[in-house]
């Protein structure tokens, strides 16, 4: 890669939107939207929520009367599903795709508004019939295909509550979330296509559950067409279930009426210690916040296609592949395989195939392809997109600049969105109608108030580093840690009383425009894929070989940030190639193969507080060979 530039930080580099995007921009004036949401956060949240149906409006916007658990929409009823089918159904939309599948083998299915719901109606009454009620959970662990999409609308529709887990995750990381979950259900599939290979996802599955905390039920999509192992009594086949004739009326289903703060899903997510934590969300405030943010922030048009390239297991896959969009009313594009499979192309050919208008993908991703040159993308007719969009890490100017220019033609601006699976929708983004600067996620959506701080919380002067934190409550925030209400207290809003936390480091222009840098917790960011230290940590120890276990991330020219590991073997074992392989492969079966570690290193000691606290940051600041900083808390 070529040396990179620095990142600017002056008005001579903002580039500037076309009259045309200015004119169809659902927001006209972003400045304006921000300031006048700004005068009353409540009145602006309440006007967004009218713009969506209810069985019963809220009686209070916001209840704030138990900071920081915080209730929106109080005494409203809803249900996800109400917005993002029912309401459809109703009119032409039934007639609209909602979602245009291709696998990575070259197969395309496609479900109109009232397919889709009809295969989520029957879905239902399939959990149904296995005792789902409301309020249960349901893990979902899935290859990329429409049966992710149902199964998740299908779980919300009967007030259930779904897990969704990442199938790139393996044994560990999944026994872990079923386990924890509580899951009645685990929906899976024989097995996904990714890069060529099969992924036996129901071989890990049954590991999984041979570890402990065995559902009741398994339900087994055929994908692959696959042998798998199907245990009597606990696991059926989806296409047996769907073609029963389960109940009467089978094809039809009540969606359930849902308090407007009654859990949609929890998704587990890496933290700074101990175990991944289930981020829990509602049915009410969440889909306000995904509903808003979409249309403003991405200018969905009744006739645009939108590809958003992330994965269901996934916040941005929750929130932008399946709910934003189908509120929307919107033609969603979903892709089962790799980028490159089988040609650096395949995205570029997807967008022309099927006249994708607005492109939603990450910096690895944009990484990755511009390291095979720009002519896979220009033997593609790339003229339908419209507008680009960026998440998941900050994206260098070198990387969006080829984005803009290779992949939108110097016509379509680039949203890169600030967000968490915590906060559930954007926080930080561009609106079309804005002028951009490469790198820059530039200013707070409508209605929240971001602020860039130092360790006492006093905000610093523009240009400088401090911490990001968010001074007010949005609709989609997260409600709590399931099941561990202290851990949401103490991780997100004890740093700085009152504020929210993100666990980000940014700096603040003289323009407002914010600069995310990165992250200042225990959270690698590997290829935009969230991972914490501490849960691959342990699954070192959990190999005969290890005694301890220290793992940073240090930066990765494609990946943003990869892992190193550090460790300590037990006696009696030798450091050697063969079992940096094993290792390797321990890994990858216990996590997946986003855990891989980059680079490992034996070591004889790490370097420790006196209490006992491996210090990342000495170990971090060694391999770059920087200042160690302040060790005076280093054990001798
Ligand atoms: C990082 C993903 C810079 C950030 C939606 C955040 C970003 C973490 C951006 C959350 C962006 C996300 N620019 N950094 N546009 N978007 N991040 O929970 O460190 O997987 O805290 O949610 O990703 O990751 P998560």
């Amino acid at each position: 890669m070529k040396e990179e530039k620095p990142i600017v930080q002056n008005t001579s580099d903002f580039y500037h939107p076309s009259p045309e995007i200015i004119a169809q921009a659902n927001v006209k004036d972003p400045e304006a939207a921000r300031l006048e949401a700004a005068k009353d956060i409540q009145a602006y949240w309440a006007k967004r929520a009218e713009e969506l149906d209810w069985y019963k409006k809220w009686d209070t916007v916001l209840d704030d009367s138990n900071k920081p658990f915080y209730k929106w929409f109080t005494g409203g009823k809803t249900n996800i599903v109400l917005n993002a089918l029912d309401r459809h159904v109703k009119t032409w939309k039934r007639n609209k795709l909602a979602l245009i599948w291709e696998g990575e083998k070259g197969e395309v299915r496609t479900f109109s508004y009232h397919a889709l719901n009809r295969e989520v109606c029957k879905f239902a009454n399939v959990l149904k019939s296995m005792g789902v009620i409301k309020g249960d959970l349901v893990t979902i662990y899935m290859p990329r295909i429409p049966e992710t999409v149902i199964a998740m609308l299908a779980t919300a529709k009967i007030g259930a509550v779904h897990s969704v887990v990442y199938g790139g995750f393996s044994v560990e990381a999944l026994h872990g979330r079923i386990e924890d979950s509580g899951s009645k259900v685990v929906i899976t599939a024989d097995g996904g296509n990714m890069n060529g290979k099969k992924i036996e996802l129901k071989k890990i599955v049954d590991e999984a559950l041979q570890r402990s905390g065995a559902p009741e039920h398994v339900v087994v999509i055929k994908h692959l067409g696959i042998d798998v192992m199907m245990e009597q009594g606990r696991d059926f086949w989806y296409h047996e279930l769907m073609t029963l004739p389960i109940s009467k009326n089978g094809v039809k289903c009540e969606t359930v009426e849902m308090d407007a703060e009654d859990p949609l899903f929890i998704l587990y997510t890496s933290g700074t210690t101990g175990k991944p934590k289930a981020i829990l969300h509602t049915h009410g405030g969440y889909s306000v916040g995904v509903h808003a943010t979409l249309k403003d922030v991405f200018d969905l048009k009744e006739e645009d296609r939108w590809w958003c390239t992330a994965d269901p297991g996934w916040i941005t896959g929750h929130s932008y592949i399946v709910y934003g969009p189908l509120i929307a009313g919107a033609t969603s594009v979903m892709y089962e395989g790799a980028p490159t499979y089988p040609y650096p192309d395949r995205w570029w050919s997807i967008i022309e195939k099927y006249g994708v208008t607005i492109f939603y993908s990450t910096p690895t991703a944009i990484r990755g392809l511009m390291r095979f040159g720009e002519s896979w993308a220009n033997r593609h007719d790339l003229s339908s997109l419209r507008l680009l969009g960026s998440v998941g890490e900050p994206i260098n100017p070198e990387a969006w600049r080829w984005f803009y220019k290779v992949i939108g033609k110097e016509k379509c601006p680039i949203m890169d969105t600030w967000w968490q699976t915590e906060t559930g929708m954007f926080m930080m983004a561009p609106m079309p109608a804005q002028p951009l600067k490469p790198g820059s996620a530039t200013k707070p959506f409508p209605g929240i108030d971001a602020d860039v701080v130092n360790a006492e919380g006093k905000s610093v002067a523009p240009g400088e580093e401090g911490f990001l934190i968010l001074k007010n409550p949005w609709p989609a925030m997260m409600r709590t840690i399931f099941k561990d209400p202290e851990r949401y207290v103490k991780t997100y809003w004890s740093t700085y009383p009152g504020y929210y936390f993100a666990g980000d480091s940014a700096r603040k222009d003289k323009d407002g425009y914010f600069w995310v840098i990165g992250r200042v917790d225990d959270v690698i960011k590997v290829s935009g894929y969230r991972l914490g230290t501490a849960e691959i940590e342990s699954a070192f120890i959990t190999h005969h070989s290890v005694a301890e276990a220290a793992v940073i991330g240090l930066p990765h020219e494609i990946k943003g940030m990869a892992i190193h590991a550090y460790l300590i073997l037990k006696a009696g074992n030798e450091a050697n190639e063969a079992l940096v392989e094993d290792l390797r492969k321990h890994i990858s079966h216990e996590l997946g193969p986003i855990a891989k570690p980059e680079k490992i290193e034996f070591v004889t000691s790490l370097p420790k507080t006196r209490s006992g606290k491996i210090m990342r940051r000495v170990l971090k600041a060694r391999a770059q060979g920087m200042s160690e900083g302040d060790i005076s808390t280093l054990e001798e």
